[in-house]
């Protein structure tokens, strides 16, 4: 086909930014940010730093989760609706996928958070980016194989098994 799908497009620039800029901030954060804090800082200028980031980061971290959301399920309605024939795996792999997910949106609320429970999150940091960064490889692996798994359009039914399928049968 020569046409371009802007829809397809569109969602794709969505999910990519979002998830470059969730996945590699986590990185950062967890393999250079956290270590270079602790190794200089003194405790005061630590809250404040922390402080200074959190209010900066927290608006990235809502805007990542939202175009997460709409792009990804979209995306995936997008493969269901038009009735591709996809393998076995896709949807429980989807599944997973998702609830993967679910569990980083949630850490990484709740450390850019401001309710009491995200200061005693914050207090083991270094585990919980840890514990993302981690589940953020298994999503980004996961994310390939649907990417890469096999999608055939269903055939379309013949003039002939349209016609018998619209006669009323009974
Ligand atoms: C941390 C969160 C997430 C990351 C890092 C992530 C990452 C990715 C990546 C790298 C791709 C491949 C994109 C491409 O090659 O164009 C992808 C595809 C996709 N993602 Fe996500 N994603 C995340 C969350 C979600 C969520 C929450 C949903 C659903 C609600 C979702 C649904 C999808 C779907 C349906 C595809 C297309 C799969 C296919 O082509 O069959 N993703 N994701």
């Amino acid at each position: 086909m020569d046409s371009i799908n802007w829809l397809d497009v569109l969602l794709r620039w969505m999910h990519i930014f979002a998830a470059i800029t969730a996945v590699g901030g986590t990185f950062f954060a967890r393999l250079a940010l956290l270590p270079a804090i602790e190794e200089s800082l003194t405790p005061e200028s630590r809250k404040s730093l922390h402080a200074a980031i959190r209010r900066r980061w927290s608006k990235l971290v809502a805007a990542s989760i939202a175009f997460l959301l709409v792009s990804g399920l979209v995306n995936y309605a997008m493969r269901i609706i038009p009735g591709y024939d996809l393998p076995k795996f896709y949807h429980p792999l989807f599944g997973v996928k998702f609830l993967l997910a679910m569990g980083i949106f949630f850490i990484a609320s709740v450390l850019s958070g401001r309710s009491a429970m995200a200061d005693r999150f914050r207090q083991n940091a270094r585990k919980w980016l840890t514990i993302n960064a981690v589940l953020a490889v298994l999503v980004v692996l996961i994310s390939g194989v649907l990417k890469t798994a096999e999608k055939s359009k269903k055939p379309a039914p013949s003039p002939a098994a349209a016609v018998e399928m619209a006669k009323p049968h009974g």
